[in-house]
């Protein structure tokens, strides 16, 4: 009597917890409540679009919203392909110009400045500077919140151009009264096809509790042929103006994150910089260094699993090799993955030799079929060195708005002169942990919920 009394009363109470959090949830909805979301110093990372950003979307079915992202991947990849060292200044020409270029999908909360002036800025793992628009900034959206160094009692000035941070950025300009000259660092850089021009300056940066003082970064003066993400960008590539080398004392080299589903309108993953609260197991893989694209996290990726089957993919499309920039890496800035063409194609065949056809397109997919036929579709499996990693359905099939179709989650490289990346994207590390150690030279993955 007793067990089935409080099994009732259990009932009862799933039953109150579902029918609260639908009232809950729609409720949210409609009082587009952010009380929550701004008041804590934390590092939560937030969906660009997503209830705690401040960039309001037109939310519409977020298969849509993903499938408009994914549509500016191909200048995502042309971005990440022009990383060649040593271009010759001028040659990086705009690809996609006069659109506003919503690179990343995540933004993160930082404070720049004393008192700090709180930014939304786009966390992108492949870039190593930071850029924030500044007052002075002729070309930003209106819309942008302008960083004020002349409200920052820390604000340190610009840096000299001969100074060696200077050309360690990109698109650093040469000094123009010749070396040993004390004129401001600036650097020109094409960001997505969107052309702007910084100063290199330095000021306090606080992300959560922690502080780094005289952190460099790019205060934008002028911006033209589109628009740059409206509160700036956050570098957490592993080159020398990255953030985290800017920062070895204080984080060892050493973060993760987790981002959140993309239809996870409410949550918000988590970045966490620094050892403490670190996975202490995690599978891990080796980070390899290429000295002529400082900046992006290679990995060693060996294959690729549809179901049971280990695709048969040619080596020299998924080998390493730092003269030619082949390979593959981690990125948060692309949308969905891509792989080089004959790679792509391997997979996708395998793919829908295991589903049933007829198979349609839809943006940048081209393998979606009717979802009914999803309990057909074979798990995906990525092979690095070392490390196997399992992709939860989410993260490789999307379904169309309508709900009708199902799509596998990827796509090929844009057919062009640079198309040697193999690119993991946002979309195949929702929750998941991915944790950079920098100095150990290694990535671990895990699976975790952090919606
Ligand atoms: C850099 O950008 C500034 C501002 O748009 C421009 O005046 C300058 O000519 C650019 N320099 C180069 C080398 O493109
Ligand atoms: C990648 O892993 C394969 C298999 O373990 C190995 O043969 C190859 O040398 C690795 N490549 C690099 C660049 O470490």
């Amino acid at each position: 009597m007793a067990t089935n009394m409080f099994k009732t009363n259990l009932i009862e109470k799933v039953l109150f917890a579902i029918i609260y959090f639908i009232f809950s949830t729609t409720n949210t909805t409609k009082a587009f409540d952010t009380s929550s979301c701004a008041s804590q110093p934390d590092l939560t990372i937030i969906p660009i679009y997503g209830k705690c950003s401040p960039f309001k979307p037109t939310p519409g079915p977020w298969a849509d919203t993903i499938i408009n992202m994914a549509s500016k991947d191909p200048a995502r990849l042309d971005y990440l392909a022009s990383f060649v060292a040593r271009r010759k200044p001028g040659s990086s020409a705009p690809t996609a110009s006069g659109q506003v270029f919503n690179i990343g999908g995540y933004v993160v909360r930082a404070r720049l400045g004393t008192p700090g002036q709180l930014m939304f800025m786009v966390l992108d793992t492949s870039t190593d500077e930071a850029w924030v628009p500044c007052t002075c900034c002729t070309g930003c959206l209106s819309t942008s919140t302008p960083f004020s160094p002349t409200a920052s009692a820390t604000y340190g000035g610009s840096i000299t151009c001969s100074a060696t941070k200077c050309y360690q950025g990109r698109g650093a300009q040469t000094c123009p009264a010749g070396p040993g000259s004390t004129s401001a660092c600036i650097f020109n850089q094409s960001y997505g096809g969107v052309m702007f021009s910084a100063t290199l300056v330095h000021d306090s940066i606080s992300l959560a509790r922690e502080t780094i003082s005289k952190y460099s970064f790019g205060c934008v003066n002028s911006v033209s042929g589109g628009s740059i993400p409206a509160q700036g960008l956050l570098g957490l590539g592993r080159g020398p103006l990255s953030l985290f080398s800017q920062s070895l004392s204080l984080y060892s080299g050493v973060f993760s994150y987790c981002l959140p589903s993309f239809r996870s309108y409410y949550f918000s993953g988590s970045l966490k910089l620094g050892l403490s609260g670190q996975p202490r197991r995690i599978q891990t893989t080796p980070l390899l260094r290429n000295p002529r694209r400082p900046s992006l996290y290679y990995v060693n990726l060996t294959g690729v699993s549809v179901g049971r089957v280990r695709v048969p993919l040619p080596r020299e499309f998924l080998a390493f090799n730092p003269n030619t920039g082949s390979g593959t890496i981690i990125d948060s800035g692309t949308v969905i993955t891509r792989f080089v063409q004959p790679v792509y194609n391997a997979i996708r065949d395998e793919f829908r030799r295991q589903v049933k056809g007829p198979f349609s397109s839809l943006g940048a997919f081209d393998t979606c079929f009717e979802k009914s036929y999803e309990r057909l579709a074979p798990i995906m499996k990525l092979h690095f060195e070392g490390l196997d990693l399992k992709l939860p359905f989410e993260n490789s099939l999307i379904h169309s708005s309508s709900g009708s179709l199902a799509c596998l989650a990827m796509a090929a490289a844009p057919n062009n002169v640079n198309s040697v990346l193999n690119v993991i994207a946002n979309l195949q590390q929702q929750n998941l942990r991915i944790l950079f150690d920098t100095v150990n030279n290694k990535v671990g993955i895990a699976r975790e919920l952090c919606n």
